[in-house]
């Protein structure tokens, strides 16, 4: 179906896996058109609850967008470069849905961005992070310097863009930018338990907690607050929260029917 992507969907968990190890997964114009279809359908259909991401190979997840495209950009087309693969990263950002990035090697340029985007980052050991863009002469252009500032705080994502330095999974937990860290053999293990337990809960909760804590980057604590107190109400109205208050009421396991 996909030429750059496999897809797979078991157990109300959507696994996708972009599938060009020959070019370290490399995010050229057909990956991200798939990418962009790939997750609108996960967005649509209602039988999905978690996602988790990765790259074909133990060498890389993505190792940024394709440079032999990048190559050609002039002033107008890096406009629309830049677009459109932030339309896409900020999809993945608001599926309502959570996404599970799972880093297996090489995450550079694009492949960190597209990281920054997920809601949970799970590193292999062999994990490398960066944002090399400035030594091609360019800057992050699919949310780089938006979201990894948010995550990591100005000043180490000042150094991070201006250097182009890479980093390590370590160094990167001990920036907080990803949740966990673990041996590469236990890499799909570990997510596949973190998306499960994500899709054991009651999913409108899910669903508004992650546009809560999204919006708390892009409002004044006011509007937070207020956006926040609309959500609780959404949530107070549904049946899986009288369900799970009750349960706990009745010292008793929750049975959520995601409504
Ligand atoms: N765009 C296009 N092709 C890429 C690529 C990218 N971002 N990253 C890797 N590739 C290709 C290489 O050109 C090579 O193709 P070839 O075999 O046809 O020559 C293949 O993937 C393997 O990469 P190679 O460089 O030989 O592997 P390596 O182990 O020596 O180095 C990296 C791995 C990740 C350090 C190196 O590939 C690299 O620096 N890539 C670019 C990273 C980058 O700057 N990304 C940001 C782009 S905005």
């Amino acid at each position: 179906m996909y030429q750059n992507i496999l897809f797979e969907v078991k157990d109300k968990i959507a696994y996708v896996t972009i599938n060009r190890p020959e070019k370290l997964n490399a995010l050229n114009f057909q990956t991200m058109s798939e990418l962009r279809d790939v997750f609108i359908r996960i967005k649509n259909d209602d039988d999905i609850y978690a996602v988790i991401i990765t790259g074909a190979g133990e060498k890389a997840f993505v190792a940024g967008a394709d440079i032999s495209e990048l190559n050609k950009l002039d002033a107008v087309t890096g406009r629309e470069f830049a677009e459109r693969g932030q339309e896409i990263f900020n999809l993945i950002e608001n599926l309502g849905k959570p996404v599970i990035a799972a880093v297996n090697g090489y995450a550079l340029g694009g492949g960190s961005e597209l990281a920054w985007a997920c809601h949970f980052r799970i590193a292999a050991e062999n994990a490398v992070f960066g944002q090399p863009e400035i030594d091609l002469g360019i800057i992050p252009g699919y949310g780089g310097t938006q979201r990894l500032t948010r995550l990591a705080g100005k000043t180490k994502a000042m150094e991070l863009i201006l250097t182009g330095r890479r980093f390590t999974a370590k160094e990167a937990y001990e920036m907080g930018v990803v949740n966990k860290v673990v041996p590469l053999s236990e890499l799909m293990k570990e997510a596949e338990e973190l998306a499960k337990a994500l899709a054991s809960k009651p999913q409108i909760a899910v669903r508004m907690a992650i546009k809560a804590v999204n919006m708390a980057y892009e409002t004044t604590l006011t509007d937070g607050l207020h956006l926040e107190a609309t959500l609780f109400a959404i949530c107070c109205g549904t049946e899986d929260f009288k369900e799970g208050t009750s349960a706990f009421l009745e010292k008793r396991k929750p049975v959520f029917k995601n409504k």
